[in-house]
């Protein structure tokens, strides 16, 4: 037997118990005659103690462990004299009568405890040590926790899990496509997919009903803190539902997750808010609402008093900043600087501080009386210690979103963004298009499978911007944690969508003919909903970055740096599969 327990395992109540453990070095410390050992495995540390006096050498054996060595120790349970009792194990050691050394380690690249001394690159590299500390292993163990959570809830709802095959069409949904090129099919390419979007629709026309699955989702976007290339979506489809009906059930499963691995009760209905409204109020359509600090359009009152800027503004809103009066002007600067960075690209930040006599002083006073500066205090609900801060611009969206990150940045520097505190939403009723500059056209901004509102389906041959769709995304502290919406069912609105998109006829049956034809055979009513595995494990581990919970990660460019992927192939590869690789010199 290599083990009889696990180095977390063992308590006052196993003294005397002869035991064999088995693991990781972590430290050797050497006191006088004696040498302590602490022992590591996925459980925990326990001390392993080496006496000169009772047996010299084995304690000079132990003398010669190195870190990471992995050895098998025998010996006794017993009590220490000096407890640790930030251990759970801090109250026994084990008194060693034999040592085995399962396989040396040469010294890792870096030290393997809670605060390493490694930088990320290195980590990176040898991830798989990395994986040994306990705050990344714990990482790995929430996520089990959670999709096993997951998997009980949709279980217990009736939902199969079923698999969809990774090598795919192109299925446009928003990102570019990852491809594998095909040997047998010469010229060919497959697409990983960005979603099993389309496969669940048609597992809905097979009659499955309630389908989900934990799967990897593959997109060639550009990377962010919660953005990955691959990564995990708890994917989810149902029949014969309404908006309401998915809403509620996925509701549940939230509740569910906060429940089980956060022990928080959540026992309010989220919001459900427009996202008309979240664009209005927070100019995001994932507002942090774990602070307040909503905009108030101050358009009535800044306008027309010859101050240049805001008089030819399409737009002028400000927020509240509660006590933060004291700003000093130095802070106020560098919250300019903040918003006027070209990632934000506000023109400059106005400012008002209410005084402790309810004075409104503000960085525009020549322009404004103290009137109009009591009017904007009173709309914005501000009171004496309060901040007003004021963004203006041209285009009224734009400006709002250079509010929003100001809002997110006061929040921050306020203390408002707790990592322990959630706030929940659904924001709903987004707009079924969006405008692209880029591609000159409308698309979808969901996907071009969802289903416009009903009441708005008569615009779509008049006024497609304005038509809403049956689209929404659950919201937490300003994560996107999922997404989905009520799919379209019937082929002639599926055929006019692809139209209103800009497909030909012969464009939108060459890429989707396979679900357009499939709607021919009775498909029924609808909908589901993708949930972001990996937002949700980092937003209740606190991590900043989805890449903490995930075992292996790719960097910011997109590389594994252990695997050392993406890499060239080699040229019989190459031959194989008729490929030819032309660089173009700019991109070299
Ligand atoms: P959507 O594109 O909104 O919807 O994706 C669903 C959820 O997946 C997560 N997510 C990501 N997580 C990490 N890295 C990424 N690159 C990434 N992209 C998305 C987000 C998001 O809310 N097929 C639809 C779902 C549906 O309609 O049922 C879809 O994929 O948490």
């Amino acid at each position: 037997m290599f083990r009889t327990n696990t180095c977390g395992e063992l308590r006052l109540s196993d003294a005397g118990k002869d035991v064999t453990l088995a693991g990781w070095v972590q430290r050797v410390r050497k006191m006088g005659g004696m040498t302590f050992v602490d022992l590591r495995d996925r459980y925990g540390i326990t001390q392993i103690v080496f006496n000169n006096e009772l047996d010299a050498k084995l304690n000079e054996a132990a003398n010669h462990l190195g870190r990471e060595f992995v050895i098998q120790a025998k010996g006794k349970v017993s009590e220490r004299t000096s407890k640790n009792p930030n251990m759970p194990t801090g109250d026994i050691e084990i008194l060693a009568t034999e040592l085995n050394v399962l396989n040396p380690s040469e010294v890792p690249p870096f030290t393997i405890e809670d605060d390493t001394d490694g930088g990320d690159d290195i980590r990176m590299r040898y991830r798989y040590l990395d994986l040994r500390r306990n705050p990344v292993r714990r990482n790995l163990e929430l996520r089990h926790r959670m999709t096993m959570e997951v998997r009980r809830y949709l279980d217990s709802k009736g939902f199969l899990e079923i698999e969809t095959p990774m090598l795919v069409g192109s299925t446009p949904e928003g990102a570019r496509d990852f491809v594998v090129p095909s040997r047998m099919n010469q010229g060919q390419f497959y697409a990983l997919p960005q979603s099993p979007q389309t496969l669940k629709q048609l597992l809905m026309v097979s009659g499955m009903d309630r389908y989900f699955q934990i799967v990897k989702c593959f997109r060639d976007e550009d990377l962010r803190a919660d953005r990955q290339p691959e990564f995990t979506q708890i994917d989810c489809e149902m029949s014969f539902i309404e908006q309401n009906d998915v809403i509620e059930l996925f509701e549940g499963m939230a509740k569910h997750l906060f429940k089980e691995i956060r022990g928080i009760e959540l026992t309010e209905p989220f919001i459900r808010m427009p996202w008309a409204d979240a664009m209005k109020y927070y100019g995001s359509d994932k507002p942090d609402l774990r602070f307040d600090m909503r905009f108030v359009e101050l358009m009535d009152i800044l306008k027309g008093h010859g101050f240049s800027v805001f008089d030819n503004a399409a737009y002028i809103g400000g927020i509240c900043a509660k006590g933060a009066a004291s700003y000093t002007r130095k802070q106020l600067d560098a919250l300019t600087e903040y918003v006027k960075r070209p990632q934000i690209g506000a023109k400059g930040m106005v400012y008002a501080r209410v005084e402790a006599d309810g004075n409104v002083k503000s960085s525009v006073d020549k322009f404004y009386s103290q009137e109009v500066l009591q009017e904007m205090r009173k709309a914005m609900g501000a009171e004496p210690g309060d901040l007003i801060l004021i963004l203006s611009g041209d285009d009224v969206m734009k400006t709002r979103k250079q509010l929003c990150e100001l809002r997110l940045e006061m929040g921050r520097q306020l203390g408002l963004r707790d990592k322990n505190k959630f706030a929940c939403l659904w924001v709903v009723d987004f707009p079924m298009f969006e405008w692209s500059d880029e591609e000159q056209r409308l698309m979808a901004m969901h996907h071009p499978f969802t289903h416009p509102k009903d009441e708005d389906i008569a615009l779509l041959d008049t006024d497609p911007a304005a038509v809403r769709a049956d689209a929404y995304d659950m919201v937490i502290n300003g994560v996107e944690v999922g997404g989905g919406s009520i799919r379209i069912h019937d082929s002639a609105l599926q055929a006019k969508m692809f139209e209103i998109l800009g497909f030909t006829p012969e464009k939108a049956q060459e890429q989707f003919g396979f679900l357009m034809n499939a709607f021919k055979f009775g498909a029924p009513p609808h909908g589901g909903l993708a949930y972001g595995l990996d937002r949700w494990v980092s937003l209740f581990a606190g991590l900043d970055s989805i890449r903490d919970c995930i075992a292996f990660p790719k960097n910011n460019s997109g590389r594994d740096v252990m695997l050392d992927a993406p890499a060239a192939l080699d040229q019989k590869q190459l031959d194989e599969l008729s490929l030819a690789v032309v660089i173009p010199e700019e991109k070299a």
